[in-house]
């Protein structure tokens, strides 16, 4: 449903993604895994058509997103949700402000449907009867829901998520994970998730792809990922500070060494 081909991106004379190629398939849940500041939100930008790749294409139902500028965007944006990692709600709207706002954008709807509409995404992120609390007075955990029900406002086929768990504690961590699962299982969603959280993507992905230094370093489901052979990709799901991976002690990240000289 989405293929990259030889995606390349550079910032100045930075090379961040050096030739990306991954196909995420059609009702599954795909996970991109990569270290801190290893092009893991580049990527997923490029993939939304949000930044153009300096090299490469990205195939949804095969139309090539990255030749798309400005409103010949629109039919695509309306086919995908977005959940950015800082979750991006406005905090002067509701909650069901927020979750209408695409909605409004995107149809001519009148607004005694979007309010049902608004509390469907709610019932669906199980936060019903919350539209009219402000994001500020929700948890994180629940701020993180709100935005997915936002994402899934337009009924989108594809759903992308940017380190959906990343600060949040363990519990709220697995909340987040089963609501991707289920969104998926329940109601078809192919999701494309980006992160490092190893584990996470181990109990839910149908497919993990693995990136490093810019490029993809393996691809296959978590049992053909636990069972490599290779030495990096066994440091990088075990997180251990000893192998080929070099690992600047000081900033606790692999963050230099992961970019591509
Ligand atoms: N707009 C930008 N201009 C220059 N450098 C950037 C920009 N965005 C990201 N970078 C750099 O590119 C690298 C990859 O960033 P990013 O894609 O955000 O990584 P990740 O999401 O995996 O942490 C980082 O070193 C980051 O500092
Ligand atoms: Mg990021």
């Amino acid at each position: 449903m989405i293929r990259a081909h030889g995606i390349k991106k550079n910032y100045g004379v930075r090379t961040v993604l050096n030739g990306i190629d991954f196909v995420a398939e059609r009702k599954k849940i795909t996970y991109i895994l990569g270290s801190s500041g290893g092009g893991k939100s580049t990527l997923l930008k490029i993939l939304i058509g949000a930044l153009k790749p300096d090299d490469g294409q990205v195939f949804f139902h095969e139309m090539d997103i990255t030749k798309l500028r400005g409103t010949g965007l629109d039919p695509f944006r309306k086919k995908i949700g977005m959940l950015f990692q800082q979750g991006a709600l406005l905090n002067s709207l509701t909650v069901g402000e927020n979750i209408s706002l695409p909605i409004r954008e995107h149809t001519p709807l009148d607004d005694n449907i979007i309010k049902i509409m608004v509390k469907m995404k709610l019932e669906l992120v199980g936060l019903r009867d919350f539209e009219d609390l402000y994001p500020g007075q929700l948890s994180g955990g629940m701020q993180k829901r709100v935005a997915l029900a936002r994402a899934l406002a337009l009924d989108p086929e594809v759903v992308f998520f940017d380190e959906p768990t990343s600060g949040l504690d363990p519990i709220v961590s697995s909340v987040i994970t089963k609501l991707i699962s289920d969104l998926n299982r329940v109601l078809g969603i192919t999701c494309i998730v980006v992160t490092h959280a190893v584990e996470e993507a181990m109990k839910i992905a149908n497919k993990i792809v693995i990136l490093y230094k810019g490029m993809v370093l393996a691809e296959g489901t978590p049992a053909e990922i636990r069972g490599s052979s290779d030495p990096i990709v066994q440091q990088f799901i075990t997180g251990s500070p000893d192998g080929p991976i070099s690992f600047h002690a000081s900033s606790r990240d692999f963050r230099e060494d992961l970019l591509v000289e």
